[in-house]
């Protein structure tokens, strides 16, 4: 057994494992993480797709049945469960899914909007064939994958949206803002006209 230490979905677990053990069977049997499923356990279908951080702290899409749990340790994970925000707002493609009706019988769900959010994180307005590219490792047998994409493209343009939304306005000097006490009272504003004019 090897003792690992894995934060998911922003809960940190300390856990012994078997070192053969892999992650998606970690987050199921051990976490009870069963947002994420298993669909082929040959790294195929891309049902098991969590986000996981790399050594530079970033998060991107993995297949969980083809990562061993103890090469997690250290690691940041986030599973379908943990995608909504602390409120349960749902991300902005799990709201898209929903709106679009991408969602059949739902068994690739997870693991598609796990790969849309690492797609949409790398490249924020992509064509449809570039989303069809970067869904490529994620199979679904039910929806004929077109309203996945559009899902995908209704929820990169939210998130463009929310993103210009947020974005820091112009800053604006308003009268007095910024003056120390050294500076003395603010001064009011003179037209020229009524500046007295030095006699001739
Ligand atoms: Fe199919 Fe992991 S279960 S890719
Ligand atoms: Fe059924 Fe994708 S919705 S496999």
């Amino acid at each position: 057994m090897t003792r690992i230490t894995v934060t998911v979905d922003g809960v940190r677990y300390d856990d012994d494992v078997e070192p053969r053990t892999l992650l998606v069977h970690h987050l199921r049997e051990q976490l009870g993480k069963i947002g994420t499923v298993v669909g082929c356990d040959t790294s195929n279908c891309g049902a098991c797709t969590v986000l996981m951080s790399g050594p530079d702290g970033r998060l991107v899409s993995v297949k969980s049945c083809s990562v061993l749990a103890v090469q997690a340790d250290g690691r940041e994970v986030v599973t379908i469960e943990g995608l909504a925000g602390p409120d349960n707002t749902l991300h902005p493609v799990q709201q898209a899914f929903h709106d679009r009706h991408a969602v059949q019988c739902g068994f690739c769900t997870p693991g598609m909007i796990l790969s849309a959010v690492d797609l949409l994180t790398e490249n924020a307005d992509p064509s449809d064939a570039e989303i069809r590219e970067g869904l490529e490792g994620n199979l679904c047998r039910c929806t004929g994958y077109q309203n996945i994409i559009r899902a995908v493209r209704d929820a990169a343009a939210t998130m463009r949206a929310r993103k210009q939304s947020a974005a820091p306005t112009e800053p604006t000097v308003e009268a007095g803002e910024g003056r120390t006490p050294d500076d003395g009272p603010p001064r009011e504003h003179v037209p020229p006209e009524a500046i007295p004019q030095p006699v001739p």
